[in-house]
């Protein structure tokens, strides 16, 4: 098994040695690092750390196949980003000249925009274009720090295309280095052909596309948008439950244009995450105090639409965890730079870096259950792992919000190079 030595790391972030699946409340403001430190990686996995002191005082065999002298850099664990919709077909800017010039996110979804437009494109794609599109982007996130991402279904709301998407996410998953998890979200609008006919589009995601993705295994998780002008709390239950007899554990979208019930919805499911939260009140807190979902904020969506920010601090006061991820896609987020979503997150939510950071790999991998084997520096985790350019202090982590911080990424324990990456 290949041995990797990572030397005179300037400090080593996020180390977790409780065996915590999350971090919730005040815990968020407490970041474990280690100053002047080493990281030790064997095959795929996280074997050691520790100080410099620590390490020149014990004796090694030094039978490393690669030493990096990491000397004025800092190591953190690669962001885990739970919610992203990023195989889409075509980018939707000219929606965005419509939302400059006021229209708003409902109005644009009304005219057949929106969703509809990518359901329209996915439906004209072939597979293999579609994946080579997705690998790009893939290629891209790694680059920016991203190491374990969440993909959604939902831009085809056909059975035909459902599974044509969910297929390239399978196939994402066999080729890219990436930790993938795939999510059907037949539910993320009526279609065009079902206007005024919504039941039987529930019915259709009821009695022919969930069994048809459940018996073909292509999805982990089962997905909803359930909120105001889109799918209800009844309807929702249904997907939900008709899911669940595949294995399809729940992660909704929830409260983003209206206290819709979908936080509750999703609590009552045993949901892994409900997803946005802009409305959330002290009803919804107090669900989420008593169960195991995550709250899953996306800034990157609310800044683009120039919506209401959810209540972060409010929630972290109470008690909750957050998660925060981007929901990369073509119509409210066109971004999956999860550094930039670091960056919002002290910058719209006033998180502490130190939040922010919990915010984006353990508790994002909580969301994505991933999180016994990712999201922190531990021994035993799959070592997934960013090397910084030389950074003054991890603070900086969240104030430099332009420019990528990553110079080397690591993940199952290989270096991504560019030939690593060929396609
Ligand atoms: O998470 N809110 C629902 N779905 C996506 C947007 C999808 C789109 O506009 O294409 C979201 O923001
Ligand atoms: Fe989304």
């Amino acid at each position: 098994m290949k041995k990797i030595l990572i030397k005179n790391i300037k400090e080593l972030i996020q180390v977790v040695d409780d065996n915590r699946l999350k971090t919730s409340g005040k815990s968020m403001a407490e970041l474990k690092t280690i100053p002047e430190a080493y990281l030790l990686i064997n095959g795929d996995k996280i074997a050691n750390y520790g100080s410099m002191v620590e390490y020149n005082a014990e004796t090694h065999a030094d039978d490393y196949d690669q030493i990096i002298d990491a000397s004025n850099r800092m190591v953190f664990p690669a962001f885990v980003d739970s919610h992203t919709h990023l195989v889409y077909a075509a980018s939707r800017e000219i929606e965005y000249i419509d939302k400059i010039k006021g229209l708003s996110y409902e109005e644009i979804a009304k005219r057949g925009g929106g969703i509809l437009n990518s359901a329209k494109r996915i439906a004209e794609i072939s597979e293999e274009q579609l994946f080579y599109q997705s690998f790009q982007r893939l290629k891209d996130i790694i680059a920016m720090g991203t190491g374990a991402v969440e993909i959604k279904s939902g831009y085809g709301l056909s059975l035909k295309s459902e599974i044509k998407m969910l297929k390239v996410i399978q196939r994402l998953k066999e080729e890219s280095p990436l930790t993938i998890k795939s999510t059907f979200l037949g539910a993320h609008a009526v279609p065009l052909e079902y206007r005024g006919r919504q039941e039987d589009y529930v019915k259709l995601v009821v009695e022919e596309m969930i069994p048809a993705v459940g018996e073909a295994k292509l999805a982990d998780y089962v997905d909803v948008f359930c909120d105001k002008g889109f799918f209800t709390v009844d309807q929702t239950a249904r997907i939900l439950s008709a899911a669940k007899a595949y294995g399809m554990i729940p992660k909704i979208h929830a409260n983003e244009l209206d206290y819709s019930g979908g936080i509750e919805v999703g609590v009552a499911n045993n949901a892994l995450s409900v997803d946005h939260l802009e409305y959330t009140g002290e009803k919804e807190i107090r669900n989420l105090l008593a169960s195991n979902t995550m709250p899953t904020l996306l800034p990157g969506a609310a800044f683009f639409l120039g919506m209401v920010y959810a209540p972060a601090r409010k929630m972290i006061s109470a008690g909750l965890p957050i998660a925060l991820a981007s929901d990369f896609n073509p119509g409210s987020s066109p971004s999956g730079n999860m550094q930039l979503i670091a960056a919002m997150g002290s910058i719209l939510f006033k998180m502490l870096p130190e939040e922010v950071i919990h915010a984006t790999t353990i508790n994002t991998a909580y969301a994505m259950g991933v999180s016994t084997m990712l999201g922190s520096i531990s021994k035993g985790k799959i070592a997934n792992i960013i090397i910084t350019k030389p950074m003054p202090t991890y603070h900086y982590w969240t104030y430099s919000y332009g420019d990528n911080k990553v110079e080397t990424m690591i993940l199952n324990g290989e270096i991504i190079d560019e030939r690593s990456l060929k396609r």
